[in-house]
């Protein structure tokens, strides 16, 4: 049995894609601490399975399924069925992908821009969608996008990646507000750089660099506070707020530089 906890602590039954490694595992094996019942998603069954059994082992109830964010009409059915099973209480869009753009000897290579955008913003739909009539109709529920800092300013080394972050955080902030009369809660996440299997595979400068469990903490930590914008390192934040507000020039002598 999941435990009781007061008003201001975790929800009880949370859903999470992208939950086999860095940070959506992360932040399993923490909702697991508390007794929660999980619900994880992604596409690799022994990665995710290893998850599983790290968040059974501290007591969690989990139930676990490989789909890819992509396939709308399998996520719709595994999500429902889950919901109709036992409400779910927070669902926390966390799969994605990225795909820099600099190809081979700097050519710029622009492939992968389809597979970013299915995956960090349709694959996001495709997880928060399908529980808003039933969230709506019980008028509970919290509801969490996963974008980046990378969002808030285009970056020209991964071009699709800052612009599904950024897409995912205007529709998240905008369904915020549509939902505030449902009592439902919204947030976006935007992290900087956090140690994950997806940041080693960026070549350059990390600055702030968190750990994962680091990164967890601080968005569970404004998950509970129904932060509408759940961004760090402070640092870096501020950075990406003043860069944003640069003139394009100004803006595009950085980034190619960055
Ligand atoms: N690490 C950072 O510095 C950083 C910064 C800002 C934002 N973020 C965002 O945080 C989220 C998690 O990233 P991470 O750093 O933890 O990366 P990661 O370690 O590569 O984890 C990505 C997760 O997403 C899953 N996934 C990817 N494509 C999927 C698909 N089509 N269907 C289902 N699951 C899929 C992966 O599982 P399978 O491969 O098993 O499917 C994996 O569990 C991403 O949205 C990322 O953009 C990361």
């Amino acid at each position: 049995m999941p435990q009781l906890r007061s008003a201001n602590e975790s929800p009880q039954v949370v859903a999470i894609t992208g939950a086999s490694s860095g940070i959506g595992r992360a932040l399993a094996l923490r909702y697991a601490r508390n007794g929660n019942c999980l619900r994880l998603l992604a596409r690799n069954l022994s990665r995710l399975r290893e998850v599983v059994d790290q968040c059974e082992a501290q007591g969690a109830e989990v139930k676990y399924q490989t789909i890819d964010v992509r396939d709308r009409v399998a996520m719709a059915q595994w999500l429902c069925e889950m919901d109709q099973n036992q409400h779910i209480d927070l669902v926390i869009a966390n799969a994605g992908v990225s795909i820099g753009t600099a190809g081979e000897r700097g050519r710029n290579n622009y492939d992968g821009d389809y597979e970013v955008a299915d995956t960090n913003l349709f694959g996001a739909l495709n997880t928060i969608l399908p529980l808003l009539p039933a969230m709506m109709a019980r008028r509970r529920g919290q509801l969490a996008f996963m974008s980046s800092i990378g969002g808030m300013v285009p970056v020209a080394s991964a071009a699709m990646y800052a612009a599904s972050k950024a897409a995912v955080l205007s529709y998240g902030l905008a369904l915020r507000a549509s939902l505030e009369s449902f009592d439902l809660k919204v947030s976006v996440i935007c992290p900087g750089f956090v140690k994950s299997p997806m940041a080693r595979r960026h070549i350059g400068w990390k600055p702030f660099e968190l750990s994962t469990e680091d990164a967890a903490e601080l968005i569970i930590r404004g998950l509970n506070r129904n932060r509408a914008i759940i961004a760090f390192p402070t640092s870096l934040v501020f950075c990406a707020r003043i860069a944003a507000l640069l003139p394009e020039p100004i803006q595009r002598f950085i980034m190619l530089r960055f």
